[in-house]
């Protein structure tokens, strides 16, 4: 599930780097179906360095002809032209490919590729093994903070306290607080929408602890709704330190 979740995003990244606003990593796509998440994920650093000089420049001349946008041959892997200026499409394209395998196996019917060209793609293979273990530690991350959410914050805070202001308005999503919104009670799977609210809010912020903080009155609207140094604040203060983990995970690409 996780990982189709994933595809799917970086699909979405796929078609936002056709356009030509994309800000620094990391780039972050918001998932319009509160199920999916959204994440941020940095294709940039050294594996973007690596593939634009060495790896796209192959995929170019040697690939392209039968795994291109037409794909006729049903290979299910595909390049744009450099001409389209999505090369970063084309790495994540072969990224994903080695979720599955770990190594681009390429049939004997394959063109094979000059000992340097497969030393090129060896290290290309490097890279995407950190990639796919660093998204697999955030992946531990998030579910560590989500498990802690819906055991400890959702029926005693977030539920009884914050959705007193922090509640969803209408179809648009507005609230009467801010940006940060919860699904009341009846609705279905409030839990896991609001622990997905939880975690899409902090992480666009970078700010571990502001559930926290806020709640215990710092510079909040809402005044203090919980008070510092009560088994309910200590509850939030423990799912900022997860919270944390999931932020500077995510915060530091491994290449
Ligand atoms: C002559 C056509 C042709 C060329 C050129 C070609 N491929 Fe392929 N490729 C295929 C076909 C057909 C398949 C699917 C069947 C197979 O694996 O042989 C495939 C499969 C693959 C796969 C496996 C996909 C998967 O889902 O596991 C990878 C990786 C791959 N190609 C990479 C490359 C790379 C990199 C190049 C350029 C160096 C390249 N191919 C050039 C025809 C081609
Ligand atoms: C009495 C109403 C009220 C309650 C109850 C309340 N808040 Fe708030 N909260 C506000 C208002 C108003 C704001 C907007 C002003 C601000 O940013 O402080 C706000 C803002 C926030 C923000 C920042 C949102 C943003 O857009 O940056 C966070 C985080 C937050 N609250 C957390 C909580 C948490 C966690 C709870 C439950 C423990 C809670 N609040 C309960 C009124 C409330």
């Amino acid at each position: 599930m996780a990982n189709t979740g994933l595809k799917i995003w970086l699909l979405l990244i796929s078609f936002a780097l056709s356009g030509c606003l994309m800000p620094d990593p990391p780039v972050k796509i918001g998932s319009t179906s509160a199920q999916t998440q959204s994440r941020s994920i940095s294709v940039d650093g050294a594996i973007a360095d690596h593939w634009h000089s060495y790896v796209e420049p192959i995929v170019q001349e040697q690939c392209i002809a039968c795994h291109n946008a037409n794909d006729t041959l049903n290979t299910g892997l595909s390049f744009q032209p450099s001409e389209l200026n999505q090369t970063n499409e084309n790495l994540i394209n072969l990224l994903l490919i080695t979720e599955k395998t770990t190594t681009l196996n390429m049939s004997a019917s394959h063109p094979q590729p000059s000992p340097k060209e497969q030393s090129y793609f060896e290290e290309f293979e490097y890279y995407s093994a950190l990639y796919w273990n660093w998204q697999s530690q955030i992946q531990t991350a998030r579910s560590q903070a989500n498990g802690f959410f819906d055991r400890h914050l959702e029926a005693d805070i977030i539920q009884p306290v914050c959705t007193g202001c922090h509640v969803f308005i209408g179809e648009d999503q507005q609230t009467f607080a801010g940006d940060l919104g919860f699904y009341e009670y009846y609705v279905n799977n409030h839990s896991e929408l609001n622990r997905q609210q939880a975690m899409d809010f902090l992480v666009d912020h970078q700010q571990a602890d502001l559930l926290y903080s806020k709640a215990i009155g710092m510079d909040h609207g809402g005044a203090t709704v919980i008070r510092p140094n009560t088994e309910f604040s200590d509850l939030l203060l423990q799912h900022s330190l997860l919270m944390d983990d999931v932020i500077q995970l995510m915060t530091s690409p491994p290449y």
